[in-house]
């Protein structure tokens, strides 16, 4: 799948510059011609010697080459590039690409860069968890570039925690799954129609509270605007979430409590090729909503009283027809895969998506999440990625089963 891709191996200062080595000798094999840039700390951990033998090409660190004068022109590197990939990016690194401050030839090219640009992140865990790091890292996933999230391990300074550089074997794996999904046509879905439940519910106790979750829509967000790059139309039912819809082709119909979302899944799924339930549903709502706030009472707190609340993926699971792909979401915290099998048995459902709660950086609220797609067949295990690259995965295994 490599094969004649143009890549460009940004290489910064860090202890696990000599990871990139590996990761440079896995690009090659796989057919990809790589480019490598590295900076001038970067070359302080590895050298230009081993990194020019493994890519077949001369290292690029200054603009010019001292001794012949030769100027390295960071707008052809990024117009020659159909991917950049920087492993390891140090948090000094990542904060000149958040600012764009230009003092390297990395960056100079980072800011040339046409194409898709991926960071693979290596610092020690409190540099990572530095709010200036995360705000830095917050901006540069705005700017669209995909950050393959460090893993959890021990690090060179002995600690434990968050900053490893990502394997380069997962690394890998995350620049096919991007040009997978740059090789699946603008319009592979043109003409589908997707439903997908995303969010928290609220179900209210009086005017005022209510009882919700701390479910973000982020994933469920990121798999709309996925089918709808790929052309299909989207129904996106989302419980109250701070987010904003961006592909025109989403319809957003916002409800508030799950009998609202079920309401609308119902009537929405039976008309739908493609149906996600990614909604964070409140199993119980209040019996009943109090008219008025309930007061402070000098006595005993009032006893509220909860009943079930429909199942939404299961509902719609009872009206599916052959042909029709039903996709949802478990969450689990032991024998993970038995319960999500029986999970897609029961709701009826082609696909579940499963998240490990033992996964740091999996699940509610966060941007990043770590998942196994689980088929009637298949289970495929994927590592630690953006919600966004998630979605992909997701969307290019029901486009896997849907029979056009
Ligand atoms: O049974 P459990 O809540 O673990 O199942 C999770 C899956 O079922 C998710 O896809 C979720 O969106 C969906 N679900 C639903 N309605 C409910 C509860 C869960 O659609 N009331």
């Amino acid at each position: 799948m490599l094969k004649g891709k143009h890549i460009i191996l940004g290489i910064s200062g860090g202890i696990a510059a000599y990871k990139s080595a590996a990761l440079l000798r896995l690009l090659v094999k796989a057919g990809a011609e790589v480019q490598v840039i590295i900076t001038p700390n970067g070359k302080e951990f590895i050298t230009p010697v081993t990194l020019s033998a493994l890519s077949g090409k001369p290292v690029i660190s200054e603009f010019f080459t001292a001794n012949s004068g030769e100027w390295h022109s960071h707008v052809d590197l990024g117009l020659w590039a159909d991917l950049m990939i920087i492993a390891p990016a140090t948090a000094s690194t990542i904060a000149k690409m958040a600012n764009g401050v230009a003092d390297n030839m990395l960056i100079t090219t980072y800011l040339s860069a046409k194409e898709h640009v991926m960071i693979a992140p290596a610092m020690d865990l409190d540099m990572w968890a530095h709010p200036s790091t995360q705000r830095n890292i917050r901006t540069l996933e705005q700017d669209g570039v995909e950050v393959i999230s460090p893993a959890d391990g021990e690090l060179a300074s002995h600690l434990v925690g968050k900053g490893r550089m990502e394997e380069p074997e997962n690394i890998v794996k995350c620049i096919k799954a991007f040009f997978e999904r740059n090789n699946v046509s603008e319009a592979s879905l043109a003409g589908k129609k997707v439903m997908i439940t995303a969010g928290p519910t609220y179900e209210k106790i009086d005017p005022v509270r209510f009882i919700g979750n701390f479910s973000s829509g982020k994933m469920g967000f990121a798999i709309a605007e996925e089918f709808a790059q790929r052309g299909a139309d989207v129904t996106l039912v989302t419980g109250p979430v701070s987010l904003d819809v961006k592909h025109p082709r989403i319809k957003r119909i916002s409800i508030e409590s799950a009998l609202e979302m079920y309401e609308t899944a119902v009537q929405t799924a039976p008309e739908c090729d493609v149906a996600v339930f990614a909604a964070a549903v409140a199993d119980y709502r209040p019996e009943t909503c109090n008219q008025t706030k309930i007061k402070r009472e000098k006595g005993e707190a009032p006893v509220i009283k909860l009943v079930k609340n429909p199942d939404i993926a299961a509902a719609c699971g009872k009206l599916k027809k052959d042909g029709q792909i039903f996709v949802g979401f478990a969450l689990e915290t032991d024998n993970e895969l038995a319960n999500a099998r029986e999970k897609l048995d029961k709701k009826n459902l082609d696909i579940m998506v499963l998240n490990s709660l033992r996964d740091a950086g999996a699940g509610f609220a966060t941007d990043t999440n770590k998942v196994t797609i689980i088929t009637e067949n298949s289970e495929m295990q994927f590592p630690l990625k953006s919600k966004v690259c998630v979605a992909a995965d997701i969307v290019n295994t029901v486009q896997g089963l849907l029979t056009h």
